[in-house]
């Protein structure tokens, strides 16, 4: 993570999302309001602006598709499905009694400005590295309603029980569903687990928590290509922490959690692409739901 410049994995991500959203066969997957927000977030950034051309220029545009595939065949539209179940299941989570949502790592994900816009007694937070926080309120501006907080932290040199306890949106008494989405692998494992133990510390009430994590590059599970540890090193982006699928359950046993929901590649895309059954699909990261495994 380079300090002074807003995620350049964060506009990758959002500028996936939009590009599969403009394509015939999948923008059906990207609502209006989602699409409109993105292009808030792109519109208000010098950097934005510049990945919103590589996409409408045809030349710069074939050259995206032709990165995608030598790193990671069908990434974008993993980010798109990878959206869907974590927001499907972050409404069950609201329509269950969920009170405030916790993006950790939010990045220029829009789900936390649609919620707060449409449930205006949830408290939405979210919390990102400095500059890329920064960035996000910046292109919300006055748009941002008011249940919708952006706080920066780094989550490598101040711990979450910290951050939330200095965060005044954050009841620590009421029902929380927390999302950690396409950020844990970016962290050192340490700071995976600190992160697993400050939830149940922070919070007192019911907690659920949905996150991503995605095997080594290496992993003869995932499709990512050699090519992309190379590419996330030279960003500053490296992966520190990452899990096979079938050791999950595991892993989140050693915090004392439960999983309720495990959802791979091929999943999404039988649930959000069926009528895709071939073409590119990155297999890698899933999306795991899970619960502390002793608390009502
Ligand atoms: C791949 S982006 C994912 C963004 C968003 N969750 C999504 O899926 O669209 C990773 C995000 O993790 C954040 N991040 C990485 N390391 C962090 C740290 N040490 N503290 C806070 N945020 C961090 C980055 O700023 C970035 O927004």
């Amino acid at each position: 993570m380079k300090n002074n410049r807003a995620s350049q994995t964060a506009y990758t991500v959002l500028q996936g999302v939009v590009h599969t959203g403009r394509q015939q066969a999948t923008k059906s997957l990207v609502s209006p309001e989602k699409m409109a927000a993105c292009l808030t977030i792109l519109n208000s950034s010098g950097e934005g602006r510049r990945r919103l051309r590589q996409l409408e220029n045809p030349v710069l545009s074939a050259g995206l598709l032709l990165l995608q595939r030598l790193l990671m065949p069908g990434i974008a539209r993993h980010y798109v499905t990878r959206k869907l179940a974590i927001e499907e299941y972050v409404r069950s989570s609201i329509a269950g009694g969920a009170k405030q949502v916790v993006s950790i790592g939010a990045g220029f994900d829009t789900l936390m400005y649609e919620l707060s816009g449409t449930h205006p007694s949830l408290t939405c937070i979210e919390l990102d590295h400095p500059a890329t926080s920064q960035q996000k309120r910046l292109a919300f501006a006055s748009e941002a309603p008011a249940n919708l907080h952006l706080y920066p932290v780094d989550l490598s040199t101040t711990s979450l029980v910290e951050t939330l306890a200095q965060t005044p949106a954050f009841d620590p008494d009421a029902r929380t569903c927390f999302i950690c989405e396409g950020v844990l692998m970016y962290l050192a494992p340490a700071d995976v687990e600190n992160l697993f133990a400050a939830l149940t510390e922070v919070t007192s009430a019911q907690l659920q928590f949905v996150f991503t994590a995605a095997p080594e590059i290496s992993s003869p599970n995932t499709n990512a290509t050699w090519l992309l540890k190379r590419y996330l090193h030279r960003l500053g982006e490296p992966l520190k922490w990452t899990i096979e699928k079938e050791d999950i359950h595991a892993f989140l046993a050693s915090q004392g959690y439960g999983a309720t929901q495990v959802l791979d590649g091929r999943d999404m895309r039988g649930q959000y692409l069926p009528h895709l059954p071939s073409g590119p699909f990155h297999l890698g990261e899933f999306v795991v739901a899970c619960a502390p495994l002793h608390r009502e």
